[in-house]
C-alpha cells in the first residue's frame, strides 16, 4: 500500500465524486454537502477518467474505487461512465458505490454488475430499506456485495477552533481520514476528503505537475501537516454528534418512494 506502506505501488483507497448535489441535506454531513464546492470542471466523467488514467499510467494501482457524491446516483450518465470505465480496468481492483439508498430508479442491474460493494448509508429508524435493496440485488446482481453503514452519531465536522502547528502535525500523523479518504478532484489529490470538500486546491497534489509514482508517494507520506490539518475539526476530539439528521421532512417524504420502486422491482423480478 502506499500509505502506510510506501514502497509499493497500491492505494487502498481513493475516493471520487461524481456530483456535490444530494437529494438529503445532513447536519455535519462530511461531504460540507450544500456548501461543498463542484468536484470536477468540465465533463465530470471526462475529468474523472482522465484523472484516474494519469494515475494509473504511473503505475498506481488502485485497491478500492469508492464512489460518493453528494449523492452519487443523482449523475446518472457520469456514474454509468466511471462504473464502465473502472470495471475495465485492470489498475482499479474493487469498485465500491455509497449511496444513501433513496433514488433507486437512477440504479439498474446492469450497473451494479460493475460494482463490487454497494454501501447503502443508513439515515431511516428501520432496517426495511436496505432489507429490500439487499433482497432486490440479491436476485438481479447476486456478486455485487451489498453493506448497510449505519452510524448512530458523526464526527463533528463546522467550528472555528484552531491549533497549534505541533498539534496539527500530530492530527496528520494519527489521521485516519488520510489513510481511508485520499481524493481525486478538480484535477488534484487531495490527502482527504475534507480538504477536497473545503475547495483547497493549493494545498493539493496537481495532477498535471506529477512525472512520476514517487512523486505521489512522497506527497502521500511526507511527515508534515497541511494548512487545513490545523483547523481539522474532526480531529480534536469533540462531542460526537447526531447521524443523517434532516433540517425539515424529506426523509420521510424520499423513503416511501424509495420502498415502492424496490418492491415493485422485487415482484417484477420474482414473476421472471
Ligand atoms: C458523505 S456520504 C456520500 C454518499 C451518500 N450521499 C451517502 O450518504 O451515503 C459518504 C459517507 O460518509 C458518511 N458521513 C457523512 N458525514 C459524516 C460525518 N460527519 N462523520 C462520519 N461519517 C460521515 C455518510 O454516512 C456516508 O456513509
Ligand atoms: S446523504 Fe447526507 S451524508 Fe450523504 S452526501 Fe448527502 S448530506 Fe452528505
Ligand atoms: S485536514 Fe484533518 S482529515 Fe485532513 S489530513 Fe489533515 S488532519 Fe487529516
Amino acid at each position: 500500500m502506499l500509505e502506510p506502506l510506501p514502497h509499493t505501488n497500491v492505494l487502498r483507497e481513493l475516493e471520487v465524486s461524481l456530483t456535490h448535489r444530494c437529494t438529503l441535506a445532513c447536519g455535519e454531513c462530511g461531504f460540507f454537502v450544500r456548501q461543498q464546492p463542484v468536484p470536477h470542471k468540465g465533463v465530470a466523467h471526462v475529468a474523472i477518467t482522465e484523472g484516474l488514467d494519469q494515475l494509473l499510467r504511473l503505475g498506481l494501482v488502485v485497491q478500492r474505487l469508492v464512489i460518493v457524491g453528494g449523492e452519487p446516483t443523482l449523475a446518472r450518465e457520469t456514474l454509468s461512465e466511471v462504473c464502465r470505465y473502472a470495471s475495465a480496468c485492470e489498475g482499479i481492483r474493487e469498485l465500491e458505490l455509497v449511496t444513501n439508498g433513496l433514488s433507486p430508479d437512477r440504479v439498474d442491474a446492469r450497473l451494479l454488475h460493475q460494482v463490487d460493494r454497494l454501501v447503502i448509508s443508513e439515515y431511516l429508524d428501520g432496517p426495511e430499506l436496505l432489507d429490500t435493496w439487499r433482497a432486490w440485488v440479491e436476485m438481479v446482481a447476486p456478486e455485487t456485495e451489498v453493506i448497510g453503514r449505519r452510524h448512530a452519531t458523526w464526527d463533528q465536522w463546522t467550528g472555528d477552533a484552531c491549533v497549534e502547528a505541533d498539534k496539527a502535525l500530530e492530527f496528520w500523523r494519527s489521521c485516519w481520514y488520510r489513510k481511508h479518504c485520499i481524493t481525486l478532484e478538480r484535477g488534484c489529490l487531495f490527502s482527504c476528503s475534507r480538504i477536497a470538500k473545503l475547495g483547497r486546491d493549493h494545498e493539493g497534489l496537481q495532477l498535471k505537475e506529477v512525472v512520476s509514482l514517487d512523486d505521489v508517494r512522497e506527497w502521500l507520506n511526507a511527515d508534515r501537516a497541511l494548512p487545513s490539518c490545523m483547523t481539522c475539526i474532526p480531529m480534536m476530539g469533540l462531542p460526537r454528534v447526531p447521524a443523517g439528521v434532516q433540517p425539515d421532512e424529506r426523509l420521510e417524504r424520499l423513503a416511501p418512494r424509495a420502498l415502492h420502486i424496490l418492491k415493485k422491482r422485487l415482484e417484477r423480478s420474482c414473476l421472471k
